[in-house]
């Protein structure tokens, strides 16, 4: 599978959207405001920019994405009131993959900028918007261009499905599991935690050229406590949608053969994996890294059901392409009462990392 020509969160702003079943995402942007505040402001401080240049990489569609941009600029506009500098360019550049749903974003543009316009103090400074489709995993941007780049929710999701799981005859060797299991060969992490490895140094390589000095980063994502693998945090989630697939082995739906080549292109890293490879690169210094537990949703519908919209908003373009469109009720009605029945017995908490580094 190309995850760049495939991967895409579910666009527009129907009932299975993830414009309207982002709020999981939101919840955890949210709890972590006041560090992307506290960046942001110290960042305008330092480097005093004429001209401001953000990027929000993986920025969707759908209100989290607009909202976070917002939330910048209004720090920005009260840190430069408070030092009496005032940049005369304010420039965003949302980034995702090119099948994402750029249309709604740019669709919603023109409003926004009236709404930013409000909170403009001296009309200054004049805003300028774009989109920058590809892979934040190589370059995407000139050099020293950028002051801030956010990422939320994203690079937790590898470039690819790492190619040391399968064996010669390109079968996986991850069978009956979708990501590292309890039953998983040693093979299969030692092949995730090389493509966690060989991506994120791509991306931190990459940024840091786009960076100015002094330029922040502010990067949200998925990981695990400690060195094991297999948790009752991330993994363990797809455990249960692993077992949501089983179920449908044994109702006919699917076939074993589709089931064991079905693999995610995803990697909790932890702690350690982080800073070695910020360590390696050398030009970020890491200012930050909070680890959150997150609880869950208190919703209208059950926990399960509000779980398993949101996991199917980000997951279902490439399970159709998989085992096909028609699977996709069936599949998330059953991982909603799996997930209940599991949050019954035992709170299952993921683990949020919050990385920020700065360009020395
Ligand atoms: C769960 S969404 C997060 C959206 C938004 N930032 C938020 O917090 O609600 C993850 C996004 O990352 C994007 N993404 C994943 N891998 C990417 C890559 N290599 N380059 C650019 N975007 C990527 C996906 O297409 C998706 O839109």
């Amino acid at each position: 599978m190309d995850v760049e020509k495939v991967f895409h969160m579910t666009g527009g702003i129907g009932k299975t959207s993830y414009a309207k079943n982002s709020s999981l995402q939101k919840k955890v942007s949210d709890k972590v405001k006041h560090i992307l505040i506290e960046a942001v402001e110290d960042l305008y401080i330092e480097t005093t920019p004429k001209s401001i240049g953000i990027a929000d990489l993986g920025c969707s569609s759908g209100p989290n994405t607009l909202s976070i941009i917002k939330d910048i600029f209004q720090t920005i506009q009260s840190t430069s009131h408070k030092i009496r500098h005032h940049s005369t360019e304010f420039r965003v550049y949302f980034n995702d993959l090119p099948t994402n749903d750029f249309n709604s974003i740019f669709k919603a543009l023109p409003e926004f900028q009236k709404l930013l316009n409000q909170d403009r103090k001296n009309e200054f400074p004049s805003i300028f918007m774009g989109g920058y489709p590809g892979s934040f995993y190589g370059r995407l941007f000139p050099n020293c261009y950028l002051h801030f780049v956010h990422s939320s929710h994203c690079l937790h999701w590898l470039s690819r499905v790492p190619p040391g799981i399968y064996d010669e005859e390109k079968k996986s060797l991850n069978k009956g599991c979708v990501y590292i299991c309890d039953k998983s060969p040693q093979l299969v992490s030692e092949a995730y935690y090389q493509q966690f490895q060989e991506d994120f140094s791509l991306f931190l390589e990459s940024r840091s050229e786009e960076l100015v000095v002094g330029g922040k980063m502010v990067l949200t994502f998925l990981g695990r406590k400690g060195p094991q693998h297999v948790d009752r945090g991330n993994s363990f989630l797809w455990e249960i949608l692993t077992r949501a697939f089983t179920i449908l082995v044994s109702q006919g739906e699917i076939e074993e053969e589709e089931l064991d080549s079905y693999d995610v292109h995803f990697y909790a890293p932890s702690r350690e994996e982080l800073e070695d490879e910020i360590r390696k690169e050398g030009s970020l210094e890491m200012e930050k890294l909070e680890m959150f537990e997150i609880d869950k949703e208190q919703g209208r519908e059950s926990h399960g059901t509000e779980f398993a919209k949101a996991v199917r908003a980000v997951q279902e373009s490439i399970i159709s392409n998989h085992f096909g469109e028609r699977i996709l009720d069936n599949l998330f009605e059953i991982f909603a009462t799996l997930v209940d029945e599991e949050f019954a017995k035992e709170d299952i908490k993921p683990i949020t990392f919050v990385l920020v580094l700065r360009k020395v």
